[in-house]
Parts: structure tokens; sequence; C-alpha cells
């Protein structure tokens, strides 16, 4: 069963942080809003700032089931909604006998067991309330962000042959957006609006702590110091959260007890992914921990 919304902005602070996602103040006020007012969350922000990741947590806090919609390119209502199940469509006139009216096949055949139900239908058609997670809805066009709005804003949709589906419960519904298109206006005044950032260090330090318990305070500090530093510099890709946690795990498995300048070396393709970064970050930042050793 779903359990209630916490009742307030600290509240839901503390729900996320028990189910392993350390909010910033604003995550933890627009979460709690958007549950009390019923309106989407648009999370927008570089990659690997806990977008998709937050909506898992809600769905933990509130104890609902989560559904997950990943849009990509070409993206349409057949693969997002439902789409008739053709084949066996198909095998259900061909076990008909000859002599039925096709009045009584196309009854048939247009009825709930021959749906395909997609992520948006199964989030409509759900009996306990849920998270919906439109996770990348940037990649996807302005038709399909159309269709969406008006799927959003009354949570039932209409299919031609069967008539209107209409939502049971109201879902908590976030989408994320890495910014490749601008969203619509439309969609936007829809919504509320987080926009995550690269966190403070004391906040990244908290969250590489929490996925790297074992390792030592002081070198995680260190690790936070150094991502920061890399991504002062003007680069294609900066180090993400998710790279700052992949590089705290390498450096605890490796024993690494420091950043020197050789174990920066060996182990900076971890939190940087691009071959023209590579160099930049190894001439900058590598002749910075060379002084900072000397
Ligand atoms: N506030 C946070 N608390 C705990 N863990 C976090 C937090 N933010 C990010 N993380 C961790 O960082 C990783 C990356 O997060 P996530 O996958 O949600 O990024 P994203 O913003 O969806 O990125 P992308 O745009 O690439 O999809 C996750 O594994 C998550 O555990
Ligand atoms: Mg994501």
């Amino acid at each position: 069963m779903a359990a209630a919304a916490p009742d307030s902005v600290a509240a839901f602070g503390s729900g996320l942080r028990a189910v392993g996602y350390l909010p910033g103040e604003a995550t933890a006020l627009v979460s709690f809003l958007a549950t009390k007012l019923g309106k989407p969350i648009l999370v927008e922000g570089p990659a690997g700032v806990g977008k998709t990741e937050l909506a898992k947590a809600l769905a933990k806090v509130l104890d609902r089931r989560l559904v997950r919609l990943q849009c990509y390119e070409g993206l349409d209502e057949a693969k997002a909604l439902y789409e008739w199940n053709y084949r066996k469509q198909l095998l259900r006139i061909q076990a008909e006998r000859q002599d039925t009216a096709w009045e009584e096949v196309q009854d048939d055949i247009f009825g709930e067991e021959f749906l395909l139900s997609r992520p948006l239908m199964d989030a409509i058609t759900s009996e306990l309330p849920i998270v919906l997670l439109i996770d990348e809805i940037d990649k996807t066009d302005q038709e399909f962000e159309a269709m969406l709005l008006e799927l959003l804003s009354d949570f039932q949709i209409t299919i031609p042959e069967l008539g209107r589906v209409e939502a049971r419960t109201m879902p908590v519904v976030l989408l994320t957006s890495n910014n490749s298109r601008e969203l619509t206006e439309a969609l936007k005044r829809r919504c509320l609006y987080l926009w995550l950032d690269y966190p403070s260090p004391e906040h990244e330090l908290a969250i590489v702590r929490l996925h790297a318990p074992e390792l030592a305070e002081t070198l995680a500090r260190r690790i936070v110091e150094v991502v920061a530093m890399v991504r002062d510099l003007d680069l294609k890709k900066p180090p993400s959260i998710a790279e700052s946690i992949d590089w705290a795990r390498a450096l605890l498995l490796l024993g690494a007890d420091d950043v020197s300048p050789e174990v920066f070396r060996s182990t900076m393709s971890i939190i940087v992914k691009h071959r023209t970064d590579l160099d930049i970050v190894a001439e900058r930042v590598g002749v910075k921990l060379g002084m900072a050793a000397a």
C-alpha cells in the first residue's frame, strides 16, 4: 500500500535521505510541493547529477511502484501508450470459422485482450498510485510532447475502438531533461521546475561518502576537491556525481591513500572521458597536483 506523503519540506528531506538520496534544499521543497499540489516536476540539469535517481527515491519514500518511460528519438504513441497486438488479432481471425460475420470478429479483436499496453497506459490503468518517470523528454519531438501534455492535464486517453480510459489514481509525475532541446512553454507551465546542478563540495562529499562508506574522509575530500578543479576547466564533458562516486570506489579498491600525481594520471580516465579533455586535464590538473606534492 502506498504510504502517506511526508507532511512538511523537512519531513520530505528526511524521507529522501532515509532511502539514500541526499537532496539539496530545492529538491526537498519541490518534491513536497509536487505531491501536495498534484503537479508534475520537470527536472533539468547536466548528466549524472541525480535526476533519474530522484524519481526512484520518490517512489521509495512514497512506497509506490515506479513506472518508467525512457524517451528516445522517434518514440511514438505505439511504444509509449499502447498498440494493437496485430499478430494475436490475426491468429484470432484465422481461428474463426469461415462463416462468422465480420462485425462479430471485429468486436472481439478490438478488446482489451488484444491491446499491448506500454508504460503510459500502464501508468493510467494502475490500480495503486504510482510514480511515473518520463526520462529524457528532450530526446523526443514536439508532437510527442503535445500528446504528453494532453495526457498530463487530465490523465485520461481515448482509444477509438474502446472508449475513454481514465486514471484511477493520481500519479506523481517526474520528467527529466538534459537540455538537448528547449522544451515548449506549454509543458513548462504545467510543471514545477527543478534545476539540479553539480552539488556544492560539502554536498558532494556527503554523497560520495554515502556511496563509498569505507573511504577515509580525507581522501573523499580530496576526490571532491580535484573533481571540482576538473569541472572548472572548459571541458566537453565535465565529470558528474556518478563519476566522482566511481572514482572514489576505484581508489578504494586500489588502496590509494592520497590523490598523488601518479594516482591521478593512472585513474583520471574514470572521471574524464573525451580524448581532448584528457589532454587538457593531464596538463592543467596534473601540474597542480605535482606542485602540491613537491
Ligand atoms: N543527491 C544524491 N544522493 C545520492 N546519490 C546521488 C545523488 N545525486 C546523484 N547520485 C548518484 O549519482 C548517480 C547518477 O545519478 P542519475 O543517474 O540520477 O543521474 P542523471 O541526472 O539522471 O544523469 P543522466 O542525465 O546522465 O541520465 C546515481 O547512481 C546516484 O546514485
Ligand atoms: Mg538519467
